[in-house]
């Protein structure tokens, strides 16, 4: 992976970066995989120079070529069978409480539905040419007597937009919260390799269909082409292979059709805050100062952190020489980086976790830094549930969806909460068609801030403009204050996706478009018709009788002539061109697949916010004011105007409503009360003997052996100290009183309760006196000192807490500004430099 260890120099690369793993134990499963195929792949190869055997057909098996012995130590050492996690979920008290990072042991029975690193479910059987991992369209095979589209064909023709309609209801922000939510969802582990297995040729330097690339080639006559300095393809690589599907199934004498790997917890548990693995968590948590916090980064003038930084690669988000020094942030979902108003989404929610963990603390200062993180983690998860079904979906699906979806009846043991595959290639990317060609940057005054608004292409990988240019605050009130785009469906996806994704200077740019369709077939999706069947609605056997879903005759059209016939017809274009259920956003397949989704997402949960026992009635009347709104006036820089339905259009200013008005989450519902503190931690000593006392008198009998024994003649049996029974009389004393025993069991727990607190009370108070600080690299810093971090950063230590503040750089008075060594910012250099001389 020598080249994202560099600065990337193609969109290919960006795209790499987006879809690559971080986490290392996903890195070695991916790459289990492809070793055990590109084995395959050779054994394969050699047979076919030496032996004719017909090793393209199913029927051909490796066993009859290679000794089962050696098929076995293949496996073994790719890693491919030490991949199988086994969860025994016997840390119950854990599982009953809190979710795991990796989501599993959520359901008891099945450990492993929803997990991270789990093949994505099917809801139909998956389509490859060959029955088992051949992409249709992978050759000039006909399908149903027709060929296949190029994608990028169908890219151009019927999808890709220079205008768009504004939407009149819903602003931009319904778009990033889709965004936003995908990323708790999925995220398909792609392949490691980018270069051909054969030769190690760079997917993005040649055009041939040889694994790991799969190029989206560009039809004849593309102006794209041209202007691409006549490039025959896009960069485009096929999704990792769960280990024992698709080749590698072959190895075991089966056919197994190739899987693909969901990379992260499929429950919406705010993994995209918190990571999907224990070690993703511990990269983001601050484990240092034991109060339950996440890291953060550098502070700017308004006070409040930004993510801190990625270190290691793949961190460059640097593209431009002369752009600022600023690398990636690290977030819970490797891809926060991808364009800003996601970063601003990514900043805005480890606040939210700050601010809630910090709030505890306040509340419950006896609580370690483990059960802050833990009772903050399941607060923001669960107004991340709350927003998306009570805020969010009902705008997407409308009365009709929200009808399918039915009511929340509690959680359900028997449904798999796992994203299916056609959910996550397809169907949800649908949020696509409702994204901006511009993000727009407005000032506390809702006016354009003076750096301008921002072509998309401009703010892909972009975090500098984060730290250099205002902060989140523009991008957020560019988000909720202006309206989103319309999906028409003459107008799909703007042209900053399918012709300037991920550009760069002298590169190939990338088609989101095309992607999502080559993405289709990669995964083995099978087409739109079958899932028109799978929905209820009719199979379609001409393209007229698409009219009632379609109802466009020049769409028809361009898919009649794109395709030939209706039963080749890929999902994605299908379902963003069918024409909208009235008070939705979705058409009626689209409907049906997300409806089945998010039922799922709801009730295979068992720490479903809504589930009775996961809060109290007290917590959960508190988590129902959750708004996102109120999370923006939270943990915006400075916003305090906003509407209080951010998703919804509202006129500036009357539309508009203080931040003092919109309604809050009352926290003091998590303190522990003294009543309740007899059931928790330290003071269960305490509370087993006033329990007991206060409750012998309304015990039944078999719960109360004192009384019980009173009944039998006042006799009872008992221990002596050498633990030989003996009789003894009780005394004519009520036996509610206190034994002597009792009363000395009693000290003892007495005792050791005060130890325990003793102990907490010191490491409290030596966390509260804590005055120095670590630095980023390991170093003692002393209060009050200060030092630079690098040319654009200082940090100082303060209370134990280290604050970085950034030399934001004024935009440059000339076009070709210079960064010299040592410097922050780039310079114009009016009159030639020694330094210029002596180049
Ligand atoms: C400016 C905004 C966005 C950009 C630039 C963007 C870009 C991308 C890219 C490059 C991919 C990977 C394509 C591939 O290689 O297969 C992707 C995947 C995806 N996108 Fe987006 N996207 C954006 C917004 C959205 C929105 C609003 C939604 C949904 C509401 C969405 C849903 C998805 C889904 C479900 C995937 C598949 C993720 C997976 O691997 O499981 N995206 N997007």
């Amino acid at each position: 992976m020598e080249f994202l260890s560099s600065k990337p120099r193609t969109p290919g690369e960006l795209l790499a970066l987006f879809r690559y793993p971080r986490d290392p134990y996903t890195v070695e499963q991916a790459r289990a995989g492809e070793i055990f195929e590109q084995t395959l792949l050779l054994i394969q190869r050699h047979v076919n120079e030496g032996l004719t055997v017909d090793t393209n057909g199913t029927a051909f098996r490796y066993n009859d070529l290679v000794s089962p012995r050696f098929l076995d130590m293949i496996a073994n050492l790719s890693g491919c069978t030490a991949h199988r996690r086994f969860n025994n979920c016997s840390d119950i008290c854990f599982h009953q409480k809190y979710r795991s990072h990796d989501g599993t042991c959520n359901n008891l029975q099945h450990p492993m539905w929803g997990a991270s690193l789990t093949a994505f479910e099917r809801l139909l059987k998956s389509v490859y040419d060959n029955g088992f991992n051949l992409p249709r369209g992978a050759n000039e095979q006909y399908h149903n007597g027709a060929p296949l589209p190029l994608p990028r064909l169908v890219s151009t023709t019927m999808i890709g937009t220079e205008t768009i309609t504004p939407d009149d209801r819903y602003t931009h922000m319904l778009m990033q919260w889709g965004q936003f939510l995908d990323h708790d969802l999925d995220a398909t582990v792609a392949a490691l390799s980018q270069s051909r297995f054969s030769d190690g040729q760079l997917c993005s330097a040649v055009c041939t269909n040889d694994p790991p690339c799969f190029p989206v080639m560009f039809p004849p006559g593309d102006p794209r082409q041209a202007r691409s300095g006549g490039a025959r393809c896009m960069f485009f690589v096929r999704s990792s292979p769960v280990c024992g599907s698709g080749m590698t199934s072959l190895l075991m004498n089966s056919v197994y059709p190739r899987e693909q790997i969901n990379q992260l917890t499929s429950f919406i548990d705010a993994s995209n805050v918190y990571g999907s693995s224990d070690h993703e968590s511990e990269e983001i948590r601050d484990l240092a100062s034991q109060r339950g916090l996440l890291r953060q980064g550098i502070v700017q003038r308004s006070g409040k952190p930004l993510l801190p930084f990625a270190t290691g690669p793949p961190t460059e988000c640097m593209r431009d020489e002369n752009e600022s020094p600023i690398p990636c942030f690290l977030a819970g979902d490797h891809r926060a980086n991808e364009q800003l108003g996601l970063t601003a989404m990514h900043t805005l929610w480890f606040r939210e976790h700050n601010r809630i963990a910090t709030e505890l603390l306040r509340l419950n200062p006896h609580w370690d830094g483990d059960t802050i993180y833990h009772e903050a983690r399941k607060i923001v998860g669960a107004q991340m549930q709350h927003i998306t079904y009570s805020h969010w979906l009902p705008k997407i699906l409308g009365e009709a969806g929200i009808k399918l979806m039915d009511e929340y009846r509690g959680y359900d043991p028997n449904v798999n909460a796992g994203i299916f595959n056609a959910f996550a290639t397809a169907a949800f990317r649908f949020g696509h068609t409702l994204i901006n060609p511009i993000l727009y940057r407005l000032d506390e005054n809702f006016q354009p801030i003076p750096q301008g608004h921002i072509s998309l292409h401009k703010a892909f990988f972009s975090p500098f403009r984060i730290v250099n240019e205002g902060g989140i605050d523009p991008l957020l009130r560019g988000l909720f204050a202006v309206a989103g785009k319309m999906r028409v469906s003459s107008q799909l996806l703007n042209t900053e996706l399918t012709e300037r994704l991920f550009s760069m200077a002298h590169a190939v740019a990338l088609d989101l478009a095309a992607m999502n369709i080559q993405r289709g077939r990669d995964h083995g999706v099978p087409s739109y018709n079958d899932y028109r069947v799978f929905c209820n609605l009719s199979s379609a056997h001409t393209f007229e009788d698409l009219r009632n879903e379609i109802r466009d005759p020049h769409v028809r059209e361009k898919l009649q002539r794109l395709y030939g016939t209706p039963l080749n017809i890929d999902l994605f274009p299908a379902l963003m061109a069918e024409d909208l259920v009235p008070g939705s956003r979705l058409g009626p397949t689209l409907m049906c697949l997300l409806t089945t989704q998010f039922k799922r997402l709801r009730d295979g949960d068992r720490f479903w916010y809504e589930n009775p026992g996961v809060f109290s009635p007290a917590q959960l009347t508190q988590l129902k004011q959750t708004s996102l709104a109120r999370v923006l006036c939270d943990n915006g820089d400075n916003i305090n105007r906003v509407q209080p339905d951010v998703f919804r259009v509202a006129e500036f200013p009357h539309g508009y409503a203080s931040c003092d008005d919109i309604p809050k989450m009352d926290l003091r519902m998590w303190q522990d009360c003294c009543e309740d503190c007899r059931t928790k931690g330290q003071f269960n000593a305490l509370s087993f003997h006033f329990r007991g006392r206060r409750s012998a008198d309304h015990s039944y009998a078999e719960e109360n052996p004192t009384n019980g024994a009173k009944k039998r003649e006042g006799r009872s049996i008992v221990e002596d100290p050498r633990g030989r029974p003996t009789n003894v009389t009780l005394t004519s004393k009520p036996s509610t009183e206190p034994s002597l025993n009792d009363f000395q069991d009693f000290v003892v727990d007495m005792q050791k309760t005060i130890t325990s607190l003793r102990k907490q009370i010191k490491r409290l108070e030596a966390r509260l006196s804590r005055t120095d600080c670590t630095d980023e690299e390991g170093r003692e810093r002393s209060s009050n000192e200060r030092w630079k971090k690098n040319a654009c950063t200082t940090c100082e230590c303060q209370n134990a807490q280290v604050t970085c503040f950034v030399e934001a750089c004024p935009p440059a008075e000339c076009p070709r500004p210079v960064k010299l060594k040592g410097s922050c910012c780039p310079v114009c250099l009016t009159q030639p430099t020694s330094a210029d001389h002596g180049a």
